[in-house]
């Protein structure tokens, strides 16, 4: 089942509750690494979030041309107030070429098994020949150890709690948010669903080599993501 650009939405209102953006910039360590032994012009961020990756980036590479895509409105906007270049459209629509293609903190996860063939497709018709995937992905540890469980947060104009479970390779996270307005609460429930894949798979379906694979230990003491860099053929 994919996830509605409303429950995007919802997850887009609450990210900066969540810690997800204090533990980002280690992720974000290991893309610019890698970015840095390639030579590339233009770059598309899919799932570009609220376009803190894509300011990163501009910062260290200002030669090169950024883009950053995602199927929220909220978060397109939010990245829009950064000066990011970004767009709420989907992958398969988008007509340029690009020397790289992003997919960053947990972006290729978000994809159902009926959704990952056909957006890795055009993923692929999206890069140069010789072009690179840089991605990351959660680990079976990452789901079962330390994503699921129950959570809450707030501050003086929202509380979310969020309660999440790791079956059968599906993550569910079920969230429920109150916002102020004015004296009273509106209240807003949304369910965003993760599913586990291997780095094997991702190269199969992509038709590409996987160059690079590093461990990632952002939340607990074993590796709860890989980072991930493919090469398609030149
Ligand atoms: C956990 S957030 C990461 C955001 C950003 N990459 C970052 O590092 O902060 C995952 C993002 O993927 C977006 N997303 C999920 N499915 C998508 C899809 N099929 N196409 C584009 N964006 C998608 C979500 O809206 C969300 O902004």
């Amino acid at each position: 089942m994919s996830n509605t650009p409303s429950a995007l939405d919802l997850y887009a209102k609450v990210e900066d509750l969540l810690g997800v953006k204090e533990a980002a910039p280690r992720l974000y360590a290991h893309y610019l690494l890698a970015l840095q032994a390639i030579d590339f012009r233009s770059l598309l961020d899919v799932g570009c979030g609220s376009g803190d990756f894509i300011v990163q980036l501009q910062g260290a590479f200002p030669e090169v041309r950024f883009e950053g895509i995602d199927l929220s409105p909220e978060m397109v906007r939010r990245a829009g107030e950064q000066g990011v270049d970004a767009r709420c459209i989907d992958l398969c629509d988008v007509r340029e070429c690009y020397d790289v293609v992003t997919c960053v903190f947990d972006m290729l996860n978000y994809l159902s098994p009926e959704e990952l063939p056909a957006f890795l497709n055009c993923l692929k018709e999206r890069l140069n020949p010789g072009g690179v995937l840089l991605c990351d992905l959660n680990t079976l540890y990452g789901f079962e150890e330390v994503a699921v469980g129950a959570f809450t947060a707030e501050d003086d104009r929202r509380f979310v709690a969020i309660e999440s479970d790791f079956e059968a390779g599906v993550y569910e996270a079920d969230f429920t948010l109150f916002e102020r307005e004015g004296e009273c609460w509106r209240k807003s429930s949304q369910t965003i669903r993760q599913y586990h894949y291997s780095p094997e798979e991702i190269a199969g379906l992509l038709g590409a080599e996987m160059v690079q694979r590093d461990p990632v230990t952002l939340y607990a003491e074993e590796p709860d993501k890989a980072f991930l860099v493919y090469t398609l053929p030149a």
